[in-house]
């Protein structure tokens, strides 16, 4: 599903990551781990499509991402691939229940229907109580559930988390590590993740260690 082709990024003479070949099929879960400054995160962008590769190809689904235009690469995101950050992105000026209906209203539902798909959401991974809070209402550890959440239910086959866990004390990167590898082989999708946390890694299918930079 996912096929990284020996992607690397360099930047003003340095390497900031050193090519990099991954194939994450559907349902499977990759753990990519290694030390900070490494280009774990580099590496996210460029399978997301928000950073252009120096070198090598991203294939999600067979689409080469870096051969289509800026706008047919958003749209291609947007239909194809969920996103769960550190810290958890969502808007304040909505409620946790609006947050969660956006990728369904991207999808062309109507409102009441993306409504009730939300809460339905939300129920499932425990957090119905939260469904009229604002974000800035809710612990980190619940925020973070409530992101992964949203990122899993759009149509989408791939799912991306840098370091999901990483503004989380023990309890709640577990509980979060455990619901983002359980939504993901439920639905099928593949999925790679960044973290420093072995106990995370263990969660994972595979664990796939990026060297420090080999100066290039
Ligand atoms: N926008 C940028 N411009 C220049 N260098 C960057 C930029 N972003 C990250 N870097 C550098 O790229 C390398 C890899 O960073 P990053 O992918 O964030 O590593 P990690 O996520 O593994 O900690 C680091 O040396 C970092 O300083
Ligand atoms: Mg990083």
């Amino acid at each position: 599903m996912i096929h990284a082709l020996g992607v690397g990024v360099r930047a003003g003479g340095e390497v900031l990551l050193a090519p990099v070949t991954l194939h994450v099929p559907a349902g499977h879960v990759v753990a990519v781990s290694g030390p900070s400054g490494s280009g774990k995160s580099t590496l996210l962008k460029c399978l997301a499509g928000h950073l252009r590769p120096s070198e090598g190809e991203v294939r999600i689904g067979g689409q080469d991402i870096w051969a289509l235009s800026e706008g047919r690469r958003a749209a291609f995101r947007r239909a194809q691939v969920g996103q769960v950050f550190q810290e958890s992105d969502l808007l304040e000026e909505l409620t946790v229940a609006e947050n969660v209906a956006l990728p369904f209203l991207f999808n062309g539902l109507g409102r009441t229907e993306a409504m009730e798909r939300a809460e339905a959401v939300l129920a499932d991974v425990d957090c119905h109580r939260l469904a009229d809070r604002r974000p800035s209402t809710l612990s980190v550890g619940q925020a973070q559930r409530v992101a992964v959440a949203r990122a899993c239910i759009t149509q989408g086959r791939v799912l991306l988390a840098d370091e999901p866990t990483a503004s989380l004390d023990r309890a709640n990167a577990m509980r979060v590590g455990r619901l983002l590898v359980e939504l993901a082989r439920a639905r099928g999708l593949a999925m790679v993740v960044t973290t420093h946390d072995p106990a995370v890694v263990a969660l994972c299918d595979q664990e796939f260690p990026i060297m420090v930079r080999s100066g290039l």
